[in-house]
């Protein structure tokens, strides 16, 4: 396949390529922002560039990109200045939480080539009149959190942050915010509460943070996969970025993160639309010898489980295709004994629900419970109907989707492999 090992996310990560400001700008680097600054584009037009790419958010949603950017636009347009010029009008937040387990993507970008994001905060910073933008960091990526210092430091010196950057009437602050190891918290409206100082727990949407997100000022909140695209589409143009990948449903690529029997464990760049058969083939170097899996849980803790029947089945955000989420992909083998993967989940769901809503708080912990029984044998019938039921209220009656994410093991395993948990 052509586009197979096309990267624009991991292109240069290498020890030996330094990855410096200096190359960064050689290859074009900030060039888009500065056509925004010189009114050779308008913000309009990278709304528009964006919209038309496709991108889809990474953190999970896979909710548009450019929809987002244009609904914040017209809040912050719309909304009334402060009185008080210091205060920022708007707000940008790059979410880097990343707090579920096995997932290191967005530690990845930041530590490997951060130049491409924080343009992306620049440029939409830009565009909503933001003074002040967040990097909202996972507690423990301590290492990534001072080599980001320095490369804010370094873009600062050289003009493309603080006051007045490259001469104009714009002046803008980025800080990192250190998380404090809450999952919630990745939730965008958990973590923007969480940078006012209030407690991490979501809140009730609408309003949407677009119109009334930090501090009530309009605020958009993106993944840091999901910014480390927008320079290359402003640079290569929408339509070469949806030719990346194999699907008519996502765009781009993604950053997949294998796990389990593979000879090539860890991170690959590979095009949306790909099954998790080609990945295993072509990225993972196939199974090890005589390896048997019995499912592949996608998108981390929370995420859905494929059976191998679907392994053919394209990844990505669309209707018909399997939901990526995050992009971890665990292989599970054959041979696993089906009570420590159930245990290793409520325990971890049971842990982080912040306990605000109750069909959660109480959800999680009955779950729990039956994992414990789980490890002393196979449940009766009658606790698979109140599994089911539990599944079934989480689902619907969550305040937000941590209650999905935290049921989605649970039902796979009711749906696919009922014999190895009911007597
Ligand atoms: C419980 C929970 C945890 C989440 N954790 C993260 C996270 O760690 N990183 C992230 O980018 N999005 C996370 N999200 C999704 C965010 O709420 C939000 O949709 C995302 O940051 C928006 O960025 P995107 O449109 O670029 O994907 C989480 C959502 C929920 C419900
Ligand atoms: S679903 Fe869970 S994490 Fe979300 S608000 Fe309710 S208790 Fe908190």
């Amino acid at each position: 396949m052509e586009n197979k090992k096309i990267k624009i996310i991991t292109e240069n990560w290498s020890a030996d390529k330094k990855n410096t400001l200096a190359d960064y700008l050689e290859k074009g680097g900030f060039s888009s922002f500065k056509k925004m600054i010189s009114k050779e584009v308008t913000s309009e037009d990278i709304i528009e560039e964006l919209e038309e790419s496709g991108l889809q958010g990474r953190g999970g949603s896979g909710f548009s990109l450019g929809k987002k950017w244009r609904a914040a636009y017209e809040y912050s347009k719309s909304a009334k200045k402060y009185s008080f010029p210091a205060r920022s009008h708007a707000y940008f937040i790059c979410n880097a939480d990343e707090s579920e387990p096995g997932t290191y993507k967005d530690r990845s970008i930041l530590e490997n080539n951060p130049y491409p994001v924080l343009e992306a905060i620049i440029i939409g910073s830009w565009i909503l009149g933001a003074k002040e933008a967040f990097i909202y960091l996972n507690g423990g990526y301590k290492e990534t959190a001072s080599r980001l210092k320095n490369v804010i430091n370094e873009i600062r010196k050289a003009g493309w942050l603080g006051k007045n950057i490259q001469g104009t009437d714009f002046s803008l602050r980025i800080k990192i915010f250190e998380g404090a190891g809450s999952y919630v918290c990745g939730e965008e409206t958990a973590l923007i509460n969480s940078i006012e100082g209030k407690r991490g727990e979501p809140r009730l949407r609408p309003p949407y943070p677009v119109e009334s997100g930090l501090f009530g000022r309009p605020t958009v909140v993106n993944n840091v996969e999901t910014l480390v695209n927008v320079p290359f589409i402003l640079e290569e143009g929408a339509s070469k970025f949806r030719t990346l990948s194999k699907s008519e449903e996502s765009f781009g690529t993604k950053i997949f993160l294998l796990n389990g029997p593979i000879k090539n464990l860890g991170l690959h760049e590979a095009p949306l639309g790909i099954s998790i058969n080609e990945l295993i083939k072509e990225y993972g170097g196939g199974l090890e010898k005589d390896k048997k899996i019995k499912f592949a849980q996608v998108g981390g803790s929370g995420g859905s489980i494929v059976m191998p029947s679907d392994f053919d089945k394209p990844l990505g955000f669309g209707q018909d295709e399997i939901a990526v989420g995050s992009g971890a992909i665990l292989l599970v083998e054959e041979n696993v004994e089906i009570h420590k993967l159930i245990s290793a989940w409520s325990h971890f769901f049971r842990r982080e629900s912040c306990g605000q809503c109750v069909p959660c708080r109480e959800g999680t912990y009955q779950l729990s419970l039956l994992a414990q029984k789980l490890k002393n044998g196979k449940l009766k019938e009658g606790e698979l109907e109140k599994i089911k039921d539990i599944i079934f209220t989480m689902e619907r009656a969550s305040f937000c989707a941590f209650g999905s994410f935290a049921v989605k093991g649970w039902k796979g395993v009711v749906e696919n492999l009922t014999n190895e948990i009911i007597e």
